[in-house]
Order: C-alpha cells, then structure tokens, then sequence
C-alpha cells in the first residue's frame, strides 16, 4: 500500500544554468501566457530565470503527482499573490506545493496526501535564504534594525552562537522558518513577526542532516498541529518548509538536486516557441552570475 502522505524537495542551482536560445524557447513556451508577461518586467536575468524555474517546477510536480497532461496544467494566483491549481486533481488524493528562490537556488516543496477521509487539508510553505550579508553597516546593527521581526527568545538564541558567522546562519534559520509560516498562511509579511517565535531544540542544522523538532509558538501558545522541516542545501543556503495538519513527519526529508534535463523531461510547449521574446530574454544583464 501507498504511504498516506509523499512529500517532494526539489532544488536547482540557477548560477550554473546558461540555456541556449533552443532550451530558453522551450522553457518559456511552457509558460502561461500572463507568467510569460510577468518575466519579462524582471530587470535582471537571474530574477527572471530564477521566477520562470519555479514555475516549471511547479509544472513537473503536478503532472508528476496527478498525471494532468502537462500542457493542461493551469495555475491562477490568489489575491496576495500565492499559485495554486486550478484544474481538480482525480481519485482520492490531493496536492498542496510552494515555490521559494533566493541566491543560487529554486526550490519547490510539495505534498500529496492519498486515502483523505474528513481530515483537514495538508498545507504547505517554503524558503530559501542565501547565508551571507553585504549590508554595509555592522552586523550587530542591522541586528538592531531587525529587532521587531524576531521575539526575545529567538534572539538570545541568535546572540547565543558564538562567531557572527554563526549569528548570521542563526538569523537565516529564523527567516527561513517565519517565511515559510507565512508563506503557508498565505499572508506574506502583513503578520506580526515577533509573535511568532520559534523554539530551537536542534542547535545547528548542517548539510545532509535535516532537522525536524523545531517548534513554534503564537502569541506565547505552541502550535500543535504544525511542523517544520530545516535544510541546509549547502554551506551558504538555508531552507525551512512548514508543514501544517500532516501529524508527524512523512518522510526523513531528503531534497533532491534537479538537472535541467530532469526538470523539463516530458515537457510540452503551451505555446508556439517565441525567438524574439528569448533574443529579448538574452539581452538582460545578470547582477550575481556571470
Ligand atoms: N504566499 C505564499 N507563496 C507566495 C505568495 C504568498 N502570498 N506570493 C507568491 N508566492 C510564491 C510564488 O511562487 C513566488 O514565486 P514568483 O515570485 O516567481 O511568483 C514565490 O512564492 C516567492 O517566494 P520567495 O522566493 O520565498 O519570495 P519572498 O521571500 O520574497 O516572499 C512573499 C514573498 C510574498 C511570499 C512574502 O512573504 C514577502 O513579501 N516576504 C518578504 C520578506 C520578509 O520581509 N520576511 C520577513 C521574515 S522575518
Ligand atoms: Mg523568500
């Protein structure tokens, strides 16, 4: 029998990501045409490749976990912004998955849950955050700047590592977990952070070894129905998926590296390919990756 509940962890690596113009006109003919028009507004080539990754992500996933035909696949946004799908999903199963990318990488966290009876749907949120600051001021003062986004536990703990390395990646962990609360909930940043507060059981989240027993408490009272997964990608990136109604952990949580070749295997075109939208494409300029 089928465990009740599978959960997918997808990353790829965008600074090593230079398609040609025939793998460009692919990927963004497998694009909405209102998607196709939103990537163009991106400045700079790596927020353009970095959004239109996620979307095929996006794609793959729920042709790879519903069998809808991928060119039928159709995604809408709600009203603050959040995908989701739009055609139903057959048999006795359902779907949830979100999308994050910052830094080096796109990744999508996804969950389909079989045999559903009257359980509340499993909801899912993710994000990435590159380890690294180049704000200028010293750390310890755009700490202080920070200081209402975090609750007075979270920073004792912050301020508990020893380096401001480790401060740095402590500060991650939390940003990662609040974001990927809020972006579960749907609500963005429109949320008072500092009543959020996470309890670290775990102190350090290294590569290959996935972190679960992070809890968290609203307003002072602990969420029960709530998990978090944290991943360390690499040492410069930092992941946090928040799971909501799933009970305990599906699964020990691997995340999987995509190859391009991987993400668009099966691919079929939405639309005609488009040269001259990609010739366009070509011309940004990339403001981290060469
Ligand atoms: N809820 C959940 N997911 C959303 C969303 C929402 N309201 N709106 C968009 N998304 C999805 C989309 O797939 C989006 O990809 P796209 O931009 O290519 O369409 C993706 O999430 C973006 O996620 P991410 O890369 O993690 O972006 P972000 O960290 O900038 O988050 C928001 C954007 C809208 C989700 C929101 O949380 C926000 O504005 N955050 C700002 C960061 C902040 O101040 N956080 C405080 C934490 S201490
Ligand atoms: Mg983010």
């Amino acid at each position: 029998m089928l465990p009740k509940y599978s959960c997918v962890r997808w990353a790829l690596d965008l600074s090593q990501w230079r398609p040609t113009l025939a793998e460009l006109s692919l990927a963004t003919a497998c694009l909405q045409a209102e998607e196709k028009a939103r990537l163009m507004k991106f400045y700079f080539r790596d927020d353009f490749d970095a959004s239109l990754i996620g979307r095929l992500l996006m794609r793959k996933f729920v042709r790879d976990t519903t069998g809808i035909a991928y060119d039928q696949i159709r995604f809408e946004r709600d009203g603050r912004g959040k995908p989701f799908l739009v055609n139903s999903v057959l048999g006795p199963c359902r779907i949830d998955f979100n999308v994050s990318h910052q830094g080096n990488y796109s990744v999508l966290a996804g969950i389909v849950e079989r045999s559903i009876a009257d359980e509340p749907p499993v909801k899912i949120g993710i994000d990435v955050m590159k380890i690294e600051y180049s704000g200028g001021k010293p750390l310890t003062e755009f700490f202080r700047l920070m200081t209402r986004n975090f609750s007075d536990a979270e920073w004792r703990f912050i301020r508990s590592r020893q380096s401001e390395a480790e401060q740095l990646k402590a500060f991650m962990r939390f940003w990662c977990l609040k974001e990927s609360y809020v972006k579960n909930v749907g609500v963005g940043i429109t949320m008072n952070l500092q009543k959020i507060s996470f309890k670290v059981k775990t102190d350090d989240v290294a590569k290959g070894k996935v972190v679960q027993d992070t809890v968290l408490e609203v307003d002072g009272n602990l969420l029960t129905n709530w998990c978090f997964e944290e991943h360390l990608l690499d040492e410069q990136h930092s992941v946090a998926i928040a799971f909501e109604n799933l009970g305990k952990m599906a699964d020990e949580g691997t995340f999987k590296v995509l190859g391009y070749e991987e993400l668009m295997e099966g691919a079929l075109p939405l639309m005609e390919k488009d040269n001259s939208y990609c010739q366009r494409v070509l011309e940004k300029q990339y403001k981290r990756f060469q």
